[in-house]
């Protein structure tokens, strides 16, 4: 679906227009007017907001009196059943009046914006019979309104190059192909993109991560993307992504059942790369570096194996018990690098990193580690703005203590309880005490079902936050 939003366009020449009203809380009548095929005939089931349609005057009707105009995430539900139902009735053009936004606050306008957008989200490229339908949205409002298009525009914008990165299979979107894309999109959005291949990996010690990107034929890439939006400014922000390509366990193989999705355990790293180009096109006043260790977990005669005791950048010891907790290895690594050798003060690490986090939340929330409490602030906060649940986890000291290996420094896991947590703390091993900020979003990254904004498969999750964070 091509989805066009204009600003405040003398509409006065369109003609063949059909009405469609919205309905504020005092019961009054908005012209929205709709240009398209001109029968709409049925009511539609809407869950957001009620919409009938009037088949003798071919009217939209879109009853928002039930609506808190303050629930941003309902706006945003809303704004995107809208478009979907547009789509549904053929529309091709659609004029929303000014009167609409006069109900809303800004924050408001930006998160109904930002759902009509959202609605035209579609994953067919890879559909040899599609045929894309355009869809026009004109917005008339004072000129702030275009100041809020332009915002919602760059998140969408972001958040749609996440979901295309998770929604791309793992034959298609593999360490180099990944890196090629990054550096387009940095050209594109205006930072910079150093990929570093395996010999220089190896010449950076990033021992961890090589151990688990042996096993296949497709060599790794790190990847950093360097933002300088203050360069007075000493302070950087750092953003590390989990870049699993494809994680098919290893030598502790999955199932076949969990190995279907197994192309989304680069939705850490598809977050970070959605973020920077936010970031980056709003021109945020700040710098940001984001790092990505690029491999694939493949069984080959080369593969780490269970046991193997492995090195890491930090020098610490690691005792693989499972390869296919390979996550936090690269984590290790690439959470080591982004301190030592980027010189980040703040980081944020964010990775699919453990089917628990799944079982606690489903798709709805975000499990958070963190071991500085006014970061965490910072990113709920951001999280809040962007319509993404998180929420903190505990970290007590005995589930740190749960790390610890028998013949080495550390293991890869610990048991079944709070393996979420483990597993974050296992990567906070490595934050070297700058305030750092862990998301699982194990859960969060995929839709199950196409629902308000949502579309079923990748969700983009993190993208927004990060951009708030960085903001
Ligand atoms: N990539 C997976 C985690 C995952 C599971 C992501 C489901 C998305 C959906 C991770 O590398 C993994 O395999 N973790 C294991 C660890 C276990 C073997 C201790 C897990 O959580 O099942
Ligand atoms: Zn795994
Ligand atoms: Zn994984």
């Amino acid at each position: 679906m091509i989805l066009n939003i204009i600003c405040n366009r003398d509409t006065e020449n369109l003609d063949d227009l059909i009405k469609v009203l919205i309905i504020s809380e005092k019961g009054e009548k908005f012209h929205l007017k709709f240009i398209g095929e001109k029968v709409i005939k049925n009511p539609s089931g809407l869950e957001y907001v009620t919409i009938l349609a009037d088949k003798i005057k071919n009217v939209l009707l879109v009853d928002l009196r039930d609506l808190d105009k303050e629930d941003l995430e309902r706006l945003r539900n809303t704004g995107a059943e809208i478009t979907r139902s547009l789509k549904k009735r053929g529309a091709s053009k659609v004029l929303f009046g000014k009167e609409i936004f006069e109900l809303f606050s800004v924050d408001s306008s930006r998160a109904f914006i930002e759902g009509l957008l959202l609605g035209g989200y579609e994953f067919n490229r890879y559909k040899s019979h599609v045929r894309d339908v355009k869809l026009d949205i004109y917005l008339k409002g004072e000129e702030k309104l275009e100041k809020l298009v332009a915002e919602a525009k760059t998140l969408t914008e972001a958040t749609f190059i996440s979901r295309d990165l998770v929604n791309t299979p793992a034959n298609i979107l593999y360490p180099e192909t990944l890196a090629k894309k990054v550096y387009e999109l940095g050209k594109e959005a205006g930072f910079s993109v150093e990929i570093y291949e395996k010999k220089v990996i190896e010449s950076f010690g990033m021992k961890a991560f090589l151990s688990v990107a042996k096993g296949s034929e497709k060599l790794p890439r790190l990847i950093v993307m360097r933002y300088i939006g203050d360069p007075n400014s000493k302070e950087i922000l750092g953003f590390v992504g989990k870049g699993i390509t494809y994680d098919s366990g290893g030598y502790s193989l999955k199932r076949a059942q969990s190995m279907v999705n197994m192309k989304n355990d680069m939705g850490g790293a598809a977050s970070v790369i959605g973020a920077m180009v936010a970031i980056s096109k709003s021109k945020i006043k700040r710098n940001v570096i984001a790092v990505v260790a690029a491999c694939e977990n493949m069984i080959s005669q080369d593969s780490y194996k269970p046991g193997d005791i492995i090195e890491t950048m930090a020098g610490k010891t690691i005792e693989v018990l499972n390869t296919d907790c390979e996550g936090r290895l690269t984590l290790a690594d690439a959470l080591n690098y982004i301190i030592e050798n980027e010189g980040v003060d703040k980081v944020i690490t964010i990775a699919t990193l453990t089917g628990g986090a799944m079982n606690m939340f489903g798709e709805i929330a975000t499990p958070v580690i963190s071991n500085n409490e006014s970061f965490y602030k910072e990113l709920k906060m951001s999280s809040i703005l962007a319509g993404e649940k998180i929420w903190r986890m505990p970290t007590y000291p005995e589930f740190r203590e749960m790390n610890l290996g028998e013949i080495a420094d550390l293991k890869n896991v610990s048991g079944k309880a709070g393996g979420f947590i483990t597993a974050g703390l296992f990567v906070g091993e490595f934050a070297k005490e700058i305030p750092w900020c862990h998301l699982d979003i194990a859960g969060t990254v995929m839709s199950h079902e196409t629902k308000g904004y949502k579309k079923k498969g990748a969700s983009g999750v993190g993208t927004k936050t990060l951009f708030y964070l960085a903001k």
